[in-house]
């Protein structure tokens, strides 16, 4: 009995109480290969998540430190101080991009479309100081969490909640890329060994209908010629009518 008070406590004091809680951004499936690389991350697009906001509101993807979560502040202008990519895990811990109106999340029309967002997918950008809302690659393997925020202007009228910790991929050492490599030439090896049995196969293939279609050609030759010249010497020796008179 006590826990549904303080929570309702903590929110309050966070000033969440008014801003409905929706469920938290997740990774795309695993279905769709890459969705985790060194420095970027695919996520879930929040189709059919912000159900009660007006057209002209905008959603914003939110990516954290862990650290800066228990007390985000929603009110801090996106791409504003203690917002920005370029500072991101430096002076600021969070920082706010993605941003879209809710018309491009509209409840998927087929259960198969493909609605995804690629976190930090955007290079050029990543030093720009005028962009601070940049989708500028990840820092490091995180861990991050993100989730989405609406506003209004300026002014919070939703969010989903926080993602679970997103781990990217680190970089190989160079001693586990060699290892890595090896691998590679291994299956490279099993490939070509594969590739060249068939195509072994198929020029043995070749070859054999070469002969045989040779074989059968100077063989029907030496029958058609005879059968030709018998043709042309029965054309030549009747008149055009007489076959028409045998039918
Ligand atoms: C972190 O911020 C300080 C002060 O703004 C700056 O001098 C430094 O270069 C920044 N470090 C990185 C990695 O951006
Ligand atoms: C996103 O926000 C930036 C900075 O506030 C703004 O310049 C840009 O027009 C916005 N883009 C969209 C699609 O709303
Ligand atoms: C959005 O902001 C406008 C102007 O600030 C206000 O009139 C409108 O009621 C707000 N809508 C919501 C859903 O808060």
């Amino acid at each position: 009995t006590m826990l549904p008070l303080l929570l309702l406590l903590l929110a309050t004091a966070h000033g969440l109480a008014s801003l409905p809680t929706l469920e938290a951004p997740v990774l795309a499936s695993s279905s769709l290969g890459g969705q985790i690389t060194t420095s970027t991350f695919v996520l879930e697009q929040p189709r059919c998540v912000f159900k009660n906001v007006q057209e002209d509101t905008v959603i914003w993807l939110v990516v954290a430190d862990p650290k800066a979560v228990p007390d985000f502040d929603n009110s801090v202008e996106p791409g504003g101080p203690g917002r920005e990519f370029q500072q991101f895990l430096n002076s600021s811990l969070a920082y706010m991009t993605l941003n879209t109106t809710i018309l491009n999340y509209p409840c998927p029309k087929n259960p198969g479309d493909i609605t995804v967002l690629r976190v930090g997918s955007e290079t050029s950008c990543a030093t720009d100081k005028a962009r601070p809302t940049c989708n500028g690659p990840l820092p490091g393997p995180g861990p991050y969490q993100v989730k989405f925020l609406a506003l209004n202007g300026s002014k919070p009228v939703a969010q989903t909640a926080w993602s679970k910790p997103i781990t990217l991929r680190t970089a190989q050492a160079p001693g586990s890329i060699s290892v890595l490599g090896s691998g590679h030439s291994a299956g490279m090896i099993a490939l070509t060994s594969i590739l060249s049995i068939l195509f072994a196969i198929l020029l043995a293939g070749l070859v054999a209908m070469l002969i045989w279609g040779l074989d059968a050609s100077s063989g029907s030759s030496t029958f058609s010629k005879p059968e030709a010249v018998t043709v042309r010497r029965y054309n030549t020796h009747h008149v055009y009518d007489q076959p028409a008179a045998r039918l």
